[in-house]
């Protein structure tokens, strides 16, 4: 196992729903240390930018649409396999398959609205951070 970072955004169904602090707390109760933290509003071309991967998705437009109705909270968790912690800790994409305990299952509502984002490898993960992040912005690990 090796110490990573992983890139997590809080949606706008989260923050609406004045789950940030219980999400962050369940975080933080996993063991992962929250190295940068920053709530924000997206621009379209930021959300854009994030989401090019999915550009010719037909679903992209409304992702958008959803990303930029109201403020995000980001921020760069820290712990050993942290990309695949963070992904099993949020759950299935579409809450209705998530397991049990997780936040897409807590605080979810559909694949669209689904509370959190996770990077889904190492790689981009660094490109993720970096897109929000400046590297002063990050702190050290404790
Ligand atoms: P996320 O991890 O942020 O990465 C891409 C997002 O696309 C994904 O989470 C989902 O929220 C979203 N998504 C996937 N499938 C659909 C869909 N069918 N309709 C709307 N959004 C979707």
């Amino acid at each position: 196992m090796a110490l990573e970072r992983t890139l997590c955004i809080l949606k706008p169904d989260a923050v609406e729903k004045k789950k940030v602090g219980a999400i962050l707390a369940k975080i933080e109760d996993a063991g992962f240390a929250i190295l940068a933290l920053r709530r924000v509003k997206l621009s379209m071309d930021v959300a854009e930018g994030f989401y090019a991967v999915h550009r010719e998705r037909k679903f992209f437009g409304e992702l958008v649409q959803f990303m930029i109705r109201s403020p995000v909270v980001v921020a760069v968790l820290e712990k050993e396999s942290a990309v695949s912690a963070w992904r099993t800790l949020m759950g299935a994409t579409d809450p209705a398959e998530a397991d049990g305990g997780t936040i897409r299952k807590l605080f979810g509502a559909n694949k669209g609205e689904n509370a959190t984002h996770g990077s889904d490898s190492v790689e981009n993960a660094k490109t993720e951070i970096a897109y929000f992040f400046p590297a002063s912005e990050v702190s050290p690990s404790a």
